[in-house]
């Protein structure tokens, strides 16, 4: 690259590629550096668009941030469409939210009770309605409910559309790593790395491991369930979202640990819970067991923003379980903080600052 880049962006996922998009497509210089784009925990992602289902006790403004950023994805999706010309897998079904057993179904209604007492859109259903929506569920399924704004979107198929907008915006990619932030020069580093942002910025990102199984409907049809499934199943908290592709995807463990073997107990849990909830998804192929490492952080909650004590250094990362759904929100102010120099009010509650010390906040 001849010129001074405008934007370098350190990491090739679904955020980074959309704040290089976003950057690139307002007429600014971008780079992204990344050796496997898309490499990272959206490889293994399921891609679950979930405002409501994973919003969790104790964590308001990071389910004000979900909701936000889910209610721009029909825009983003379209928007997407039109500038890569693919698809994604984007779909709007809804989530079904099911307990197995009667403690199961306690342990779900628990958290509905809180979801909804935040005015967040869950119903609970009738057992024979939950049937009617998806026949394929287990009989002894004890009830459900459901979210009907909670959709899904495939991360990978996700990251090769992004690809495409950002390089035909002119963004430029570089497949290499970068050990130190000091090697780059650009007017701006955004710092979208995933668990890598901890060796490059100081910041608290740990790894937090899940495993996650890909299964495929037998003759390569569509899988015989339509909604996203989360269940309860035991004790077991599973997910299922079916594809179009005719995959399945089974998920996840949540582990704080920092290797990507997979376990056989972790499959046999995984399965043993699937197949508890869809009877059927026992005919299904076994096609992929995989680990990623999620970038958690120690309020569970993203990190947007300016690096204090590093000037034209921004960080975007720590998205942990919900890097897809908060793609289009972490694009759009960071992309605005870069282009305007204004920090919209809804980054405030997740700036860098809030894990550095006042007197790190002078480095360099
Ligand atoms: N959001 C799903 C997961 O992290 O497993």
């Amino acid at each position: 690259m001849l010129t001074r880049p405008d934007v370098a962006v350190v990491g090739a996922g679904p955020v980074g590629l959309a704040i290089a998009w976003r950057c690139a497509a307002r007429g600014l210089r971008v780079v992204v550096h990344d050796p496997a784009p898309g490499s990272g925990a959206s490889h293994v992602a399921a891609g679950m668009l979930s405002p409501v289902a994973e919003a969790y006790f104790g964590e308001h403004e990071l389910t004000a941030l979900l909701a936000d950023s889910a209610a721009r994805w029909p825009a983003f999706a379209a928007e997407l469409a039109e500038a890569a010309g693919v698809g994604f897998g984007h779909r709007t079904e809804g989530t079904l939210v099911v307990g197995l057993t009667g403690d199961d179904l306690a342990e779900a209604r628990r958290l509905w009770s809180y979801q909804r007492g935040l005015g967040l859109p869950i119903t609970p259903l009738r057992p024979s309605k939950l049937r009617d929506r998806e026949p394929a569920l287990a009989p002894r399924v004890r009830g459900g409910a459901v979210a009907a704004g909670d959709h899904q979107v495939d991360p990978r198929r996700l990251v090769a559309a992004l690809r495409v907008a950002a390089e035909r915006a002119g963004a430029t990619l570089v497949p290499d790593a970068v050990a130190r932030l000091s090697d780059l020069d650009a007017g701006v580093t955004v710092v979208a790395a995933g668990c890598g942002a901890a060796a490059l910025t100081g910041l608290p990102v740990r790894p937090v491991k899940g495993q996650v199984l890909r299964l495929r409907a037998p003759g390569r049809g569509a899988p015989g369930f339509r909604h996203v499934i989360r269940g309860y199943a035991d004790g077991e908290s599973v997910y299922l979202v079916p594809r179009d592709t005719g995959e399945v995807v089974v998920g996840a463990t949540v582990e704080e640990r920092a290797d990507t073997e997979v376990t056989a107990g972790a499959v046999l849990r995984l399965l043993r819970a699937a197949v508890d909830l869809v009877p059927e998804l026992a005919e299904y192929d076994l096609v992929e067991a995989s680990a990623g490492l999620r970038p958690g952080t120690p309020d569970n909650a993203p990190i947007l923003g300016p690096l204090p004590g590093r000037p034209g250094v921004l960080a975007a990362t720590g998205h942990h379980r919900h890097g897809i759904v908060l793609t289009p929100v972490t694009a759009d102010l960071i992309a605005q903080l870069i282009v305007t120099g204004e920090a919209d009010p809804l980054l405030a509650p997740f700036t860098p600052d809030r894990f550095v010390a006042e007197e790190e906040r002078t480095w360099n």
